[in-house]
């Protein structure tokens, strides 16, 4: 059975492509299986952090998509799938023209359901599909919702964080409840995460505070520390896991990923 899993938040910035990134290569490494990245973000970041330039695409995630809307030409998914560096990671890519997805899908009927839809075919060649989900409370997060059976909310260690998680759950309540449809148990990821710098002031860090608020709810949390090391992998178009696998940055991922496989 192939696990879907969506990287998700209304907020933006909170960590959601670096996480499906880097998440991704390391199911790829510890995995017989094949992992899928579908970079559903116009933005096209796990795109280009997986190290394929958008500027060379023929085709990309938006022509896979009008392939499930009647009426507009399109590709199946299985043609715009890239191989990348990283053994057993593949990439739907994305590119700016998905921008203007939602405005052609509001005359086609069950339009939250074309991710799930165009996926559908491919599941069967993979072990894991990983969606990067753009901050939106429209149709790109409905698709994803739609077409996810885990959730990974990342959030930055800012003092909006708990507001950004406490709204995520009410649109998740709601989408619930019109749908009628369980969304499952939120796996919460803090993301860029600082230790307080004197440890006998007895002050917590801002990541400190929003961690033990956190601790108190039923989720299941992880920790991803502030690291230079994202910024280094990025540049190089590779995951932690090929970039700096035995780093602390790359052990959080790790749990974070061996827990994906075990749940
Ligand atoms: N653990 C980390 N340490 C340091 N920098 C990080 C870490 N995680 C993410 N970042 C940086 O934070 C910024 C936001 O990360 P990212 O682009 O993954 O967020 P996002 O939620 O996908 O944003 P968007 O909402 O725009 O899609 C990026 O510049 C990224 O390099
Ligand atoms: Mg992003």
């Amino acid at each position: 059975m192939t696990k879907t899993i969506a990287f998700a938040n209304l907020k933006g910035g909170t960590g959601k492509t670096t996480l499906c990134v880097n998440i991704a290569g390391y199911l790829a490494k510890n995995n017989q299986g094949k992992v899928l990245v579908v970079d559903f973000d116009p933005q096209a970041n796990a795109t280009s952090g997986l190290g394929i330039d958008g500027n060379t695409l023929e085709r990309s995630i938006y022509d896979a998509l009008l392939n499930e809307c009647q009426g507009y030409d399109g590709v199946s998914i299985a043609k715009i799938i890239l191989e990348t560096e990283v053994k057993n990671l593949h990439l739907a890519p994305s590119e700016l023209n998905l921008a203007v997805l939602p405005t052609l899908l509001l005359d086609v009927r069950n339009r939250v359901s074309v991710l799930d839809r165009a996926l559908e075919p491919i599941k069967k060649f993979y072990e894991y599909i990983l969606i990067d989900v753009p901050a939106d409370s429209g149709l790109f997060m409905l698709n994803s919702l739609r077409a996810a059976d885990r959730l990974v909310v990342p959030l930055d260690s800012s003092i909006f964080a708990l507001e950004a998680l406490e709204n995520f759950k009410i649109y998740c309540h709601d989408i619930e409840q019109i749908s009628d449809r369980a969304l499952g148990k939120l796996i919460i990821v803090l993301n860029r995460y600082v230790k307080s710098r004197n440890a006998k002031s007895n002050k917590p860090s801002p990541s400190e505070e929003i961690e033990s608020q956190l601790k108190t709810m039923s989720h299941t949390l992880f920790v991803v520390p502030e690291s230079a090391l994202v910024y280094q992998a990025q540049q190089a178009g590779l995951p932690i896991s090929d970039y700096a696998p035995t780093s602390r940055l790359g052990k959080a991922y790790s749990a974070i990923a061996n827990y994906l496989s075990m749940s």
